[in-house]
């Protein structure tokens, strides 16, 4: 087994890391409390190749591996969730989607902007019925031959207002259940879309996530992607990669988490040394270093197989949902390290702690991991 990086994954995760260090730390803790989305940082990530990594450079992508990508969530992660998590749904499931069953038209067009970040793309799944349970769509897109109607409104959608493009899976036939949905591709400027109410949120606060409505849409049928009734699965197999991003945001969540824990515990004096030399934080830093190694080798290997070529759908699952938990661990354990500090904004542990919460969450929460997972060790 070889751990090492390449000289090129290096490069990235340095990359990220200074990006994250040096442009999305400061003010990050003003656009949490003000829930300022992260406009021009998205249009830097796109400048720097961050939202388009693992797309083929043909199509205007960085053409990476999943492991590039893991270790620049990663870094990023570990500053600003708010801009990881846009970058996530860009990169893993709009150009994944586009790139794997997208025609070559809509390559030129839709991918090629997204994947070289001049524009941003949005995943619309989620619905106020139909979060967990996601074959139970209530939109619609009625076949009207040379277009789909589609009507409804879609929940918690990432990059809601900011996209101009957005990936829509509704309801088409429902005697035919998930064998009816497709997936759709609608432009910003359609007709009868409307972007709504911004969602006021615990954690990852500048996020720019919105519920969409769709209101008599015309989609031209060139826009749906696959075969009539492919959208299910289409949502299934996107989101399978799209698990191994928010497995690295979490990761990078709780390794954050713990190296502002560190470096506190070195400074901080208490009973006449640093608390780093009191055991119970000793004790308390070596769990977190332990756990988050655990989880960085999960998510790591979801990658690698995702980069050689094998099927990483359970170990997807897998990763997200250990790496999730261990950011929810470390989060509040560093908290507790910074003891009066922690539960102030300025430490940054306590937005660590409440941007930890959605990765238990969104992608497929926990419990959806644990189906999946479940249902491969069963079968
Ligand atoms: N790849 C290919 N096909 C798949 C698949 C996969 N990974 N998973 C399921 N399928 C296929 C099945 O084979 C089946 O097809 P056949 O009937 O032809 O065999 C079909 O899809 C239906 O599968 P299931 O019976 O397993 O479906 P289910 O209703 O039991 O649901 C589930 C399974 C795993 C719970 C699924 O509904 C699910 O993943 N739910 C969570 C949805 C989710 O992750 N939402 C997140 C929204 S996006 C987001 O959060 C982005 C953001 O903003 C950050």
């Amino acid at each position: 087994m070889n751990f090492d990086l390449t000289e090129e994954q290096l490069y990235v995760k340095q990359a990220a890391r200074d990006f994250a260090q040096n442009e999305c730390k400061p003010g990050v803790i003003e656009r949490d409390r003000d829930m300022t989305p992260p406009v021009e940082l998205v249009k830097k990530m796109g400048e720097l190749g961050f939202m388009g990594m693992m797309t083929d450079s043909k199509y205007g992508g960085g053409g990476m591996d999943a492991m590039s990508y893991v270790l620049a969530m990663e870094e990023i992660s570990k500053v600003d969730s708010s801009c990881s998590v846009a970058m996530s749904v860009n990169n893993s499931l709009v150009c994944y989607g586009l790139e794997e069953f997208g025609t070559e038209e809509q390559k030129q067009k839709y991918l090629k902007p997204l994947a070289s970040g001049e524009i941003v793309g949005a995943f619309c799944l989620s619905e106020p019925e139909a979060g967990s349970d996601a074959t139970s769509q209530q939109t619609t897109a009625i076949d009207k031959g040379d277009h789909y109607l589609v009507n409804g409104t879609k929940n918690w959608i990432t990059n809601g207002k900011q996209a101009s493009v957005y990936l829509v899976i509704a309801q088409t036939d429902k005697e035919k259940g998930h064998r009816g949905i497709n997936a759709l591709i609608v432009e910003r400027g359609m007709d009868g879309f409307v972007v709504g109410a911004k969602e006021d949120k615990l954690g990852i606060r500048a996020s720019d996530t919105h519920t969409l409505m769709f209101n008599d849409v015309k989609v031209p049928k060139e826009n749906r992607i696959g075969e009539e009734g492919f959208g299910f699965k289409f949502a299934m197999k996107t989101l399978g990669g799209g698990r191994i991003g928010i497995a690295a945001q979490a990761l990078g969540i709780a390794a954050g988490a713990y190296e502002l824990a560190l470096e506190y515990s070195k400074v901080r004096k208490a009973f006449g040394k640093e608390i780093s030399k009191h055991q119970a934080i000793a004790f308390k830093l070596a769990d977190m270093a332990t756990e988050i190694e655990a989880a960085r080798l999960l998510v790591y290997k979801a990658a690698w197989l995702k980069d050689n070529g094998m099927d990483y759908s359970t170990a997807s699952a897998m990763a997200k949902v250990f790496a999730s938990e261990v950011a929810m661990k470390t989060t509040v354990e560093a908290v507790q390290v910074h003891g009066g500090y922690g539960y102030v904004k300025e430490y940054h542990v306590e937005r660590l702690m409440r941007d930890a919460k959605i990765t238990q969450i969104y992608e497929g929460t926990s419990e959806v991991q644990r189906i999946v997972i479940s249902r491969a060790i069963l079968k």
